[in-house]
């Protein structure tokens, strides 16, 4: 494992992708400033300065790039065991990419492939609110830190060591064949709830079954099950 880190820059992602080709498969890049950070569906990801962990990293192996389908819910799930270790409380993870304390997310996950003729890398992006207290999103549903949470200022350097281990492991685990969906469900914050989701052009009011083996998302709509990829769809509760 290697680790790059970077007081400010534009977005880890953004490097990881101009960088794979010199860099070594399980390179970690953090930054303790993204003046572009990347959130899904185009949109952008803000945190202050020195307050979050905000890292990329780079997966090259082609037996792991092969499970690209659940490597969005099995980061989501070492982020999520990362944080337990360490005492919060009421962790879920809502498919495909984030986790949740209860009805607040707290970790965001994009997952992005640097495709020619074939997948030549695949970059895990991971954003994980930690001592941010102020969020004046105007949204909704308020995100929520491992501070707002712990109510005590959590060492970025410490829990860092921990994810990152979390993550290696599940990596190290997919490589050799193992399989955590038996874990993984156990957290699925959107089994049983009713959701509106946007597939292509269309506004569906679906009943999530919950994530299915494939690491897809079961759903129920008009009487039919139908399995989505996270690529298809957007959601709105
Ligand atoms: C989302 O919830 O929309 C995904 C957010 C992903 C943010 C992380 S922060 C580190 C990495 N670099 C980026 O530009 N984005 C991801």
């Amino acid at each position: 494992m290697k680790e790059l880190f970077f007081d400010t820059i534009d977005s880890t992602n953004t490097y990881l992708k101009a960088h794979y080709e010199q860099l070594e498969d399980q390179t970690f890049v953090r930054a303790d400033l993204q003046t572009a950070g990347k959130g899904r569906s185009g949109r952008k990801w803000t945190a202050s300065k020195g307050k979050n962990l905000t890292f990329s990293l780079l997966i090259k192996d082609e037996k792991v790039m092969e499970k690209f389908a659940s490597l969005s819910v099995l980061s989501a799930y070492s982020v999520l065991e990362s944080m337990k270790k360490i005492g919060l409380k009421d962790l879920s993870i809502k498919w495909p990419n984030d986790v949740y304390v209860k009805d607040a997310k707290i970790c965001g996950i994009l997952l992005e492939a640097v495709s020619k003729a074939k997948m030549e890398a695949l970059i895990i992006g991971i954003g994980i609110n930690v001592n941010e207290e102020d969020f004046a999103t105007g949204l909704l549903h308020e995100p929520t830190s491992m501070k707002k949470q712990l109510h005590e200022d959590v060492d970025i350097g410490s829990f860092k060591d921990v994810v990152y281990d979390k993550l290696i492991q599940t990596v190290e685990k997919l490589k050799s064949g193992c399989d955590l969906y038996e874990e993984v469900k156990a957290y699925d914050y959107l089994k049983g709830k009713e959701v509106y989701c946007r597939i292509g052009d269309e506004k569906k009011k679906v009943k999530v079954l919950g994530i299915g083996e494939d690491y897809s998302l079961k759903v129920l709509w008009q009487g039919k099950e139908l399995s989505l990829f996270s690529d298809e769809v957007t959601f709105h509760l």
